[in-house]
């Protein structure tokens, strides 16, 4: 096997800034879309990022029609239904307004409504067929109100695959949206277990990214169009990971428990898009790898402050309740990273005396912290899990090679049983 000696950096056009949701008319405009879907949830329509775009299009004369009906948490269902509306409605471009539930639904109803296929064409091997996308899709403006999952920088679609009790997705560049527009205005109303929940998942696509393996260790494409969007640890996503890191451990909890801290806010949806930079060119690993079956698999948990008709672990949570176990676990097999990513989240270095043995423990002592302050349950225990569920979550791991395959340190079917152990309890 030859080994990988190039990196490709799949830049994101964002724009920043409070209230450039108010420049989406012109954008439409600009790009000669004449008739737009907008999609949201039903939580979202009638809050202000909504009502911002509706009155932008309406100031500039874009025809527009909207599409609420996206399901938080996205399954197989709920997309099909999108992807209907898409084809039915022959629009020019999309805009989505929302967060990576809606973000999600927007790329993969644009997607089919495209290049029509068979459901499980695109969707990743070994679930789906893989089926690279043929060519480019419709403009998609994504309008993110989490920060959050970074989607408006990502070819990435994922959702649940409801008989299958877990996530997969689509992954291709050409999914990436045509602009993002990063408002932190929009972000201001997320009720606060979102707020923990969604800062959390940019914290853990930081340190994913930043202690995936090393790009040179994957093998080299015979072509370059096959070179993966998640290629390992690379010098150009070190940079937005590690500021992704800075910005979050400085900023999550002033945001969590003030939403109306500007500062903390603005600070978080940059670290997100950040994040959704470092990632998208890196990958992340077990973390997320371990939540698909935990966020598929939820029985009855349901937190108090969102509104939704049916149980969820909203995905932030179900990733970062796996953070601990695992960098315990990955940390001897690259010791610098893991300390370099503890130092940037707080700790306390100067003791170490055995890096490869402490490492992994310092960093997750440090993510125990965060979670502790953001009042994130104690585990997985917390959400309904018992030891019983054990084997069912370590199968629904195991198909998700795409981001399993990028942990540093591999792990097979026993280690992932001993991981979801430990993740039981946090702390
Ligand atoms: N495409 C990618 O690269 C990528 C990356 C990470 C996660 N994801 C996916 O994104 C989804 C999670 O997205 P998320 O964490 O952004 O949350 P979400 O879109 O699922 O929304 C969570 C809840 O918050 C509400 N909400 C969102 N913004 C709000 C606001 N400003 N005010 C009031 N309520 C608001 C929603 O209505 C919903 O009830 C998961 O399906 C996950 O797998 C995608």
């Amino acid at each position: 096997m030859q080994k990988e000696y190039a990196v490709q950096m799949a830049a994101s056009n964002l724009r920043f800034g409070a209230g450039v949701t108010k420049e989406v008319g012109m954008d439409c405009v600009d790009l000669g879309l004449k008739r737009v879907a907008v999609f949201t949830d039903q939580n979202l329509r009638p809050l202000q990022p909504v009502r911002l775009v509706i009155e932008a299009l309406k100031r500039e004369g874009v025809e527009f029609e909207i599409y609420d009906e996206v399901r938080v948490e996205p399954t197989d269902l709920s997309i099909q239904a999108a992807i209907s509306f898409a084809q039915a409605g022959n629009f020019d471009g999309y805009i989505a307004v929302g967060g990576g539930s809606v973000i999600d639904t927007t790329k993969a109803a644009n997607l089919y409504a495209s290049y029509p296929d068979d459901f499980y064409a695109y969707i990743n091997a070994p679930i789906g067929l893989g089926k690279p996308v043929p060519g480019p899709v419709r403009p998609l403006i994504a309008i993110p109100t989490t920060a959050g999952t970074g989607s408006e920088t990502t070819g990435v679609a994922i959702m649940d695959l409801t008989e299958r009790h877990a996530k997969s997705g689509i992954a291709h560049r050409y999914l990436k949206p045509i602009l993002g527009l990063v408002d932190p205005e929009n972000t201001r109303s997320m009720p606060p277990v979102i707020a923990a929940a969604s800062g959390l998942d940019v914290l853990c696509h930081a340190v994913e990214s930043y202690t995936a393996i090393p790009f040179t260790d994957r093998p080299r494409p015979e072509r370059p169009i096959m070179r993966p969007a998640y290629q390992g640890n690379n010098p150009i996503s070190d940079i937005w990971s590690l500021k992704a890191i800075e910005l979050t451990a400085q900023n999550i909890v002033k945001a969590y428990k003030n939403p109306d801290d500007d500062e903390a806010r603005f600070n978080m949806i940059l670290a997100s898009s950040m994040a959704g930079m470092g990632f998208g060119n890196a990958g992340v690993h077990l973390c997320h790898g371990m939540s698909y079956p935990v966020s598929g698999m939820v029985k009855s948990y349901q937190p108090d402050d969102i509104n939704v008709d049916h149980p969820i672990i909203p995905h932030g949570m179900s990733v970062i309740l796996n953070a601990p176990a695992v960098f315990r676990f990955t940390g001897v097999a690259c010791p610098e990273r893991h300390l370099k990513a503890a130092e940037v989240l707080g700790a306390d270095i100067t003791s170490v005396n055995d890096i490869k043995a402490e490492a992994g423990s310092l960093l997750a002592d440090q993510i125990i912290k965060i979670m502790q302050q953001l009042d994130v349950p104690n585990g997985l225990s917390a959400v309904g899990y018992t030891d019983d569920d054990i084997p069912a979550l370590v199968a629904g791991t195991l198909p998700q090679h795409r981001v399993t395959k990028l942990s540093p340190r591999p792990a097979d079917a026993d280690d992932l049983e001993l991981l979801f152990k430990d993740a039981m309890v946090a702390w």
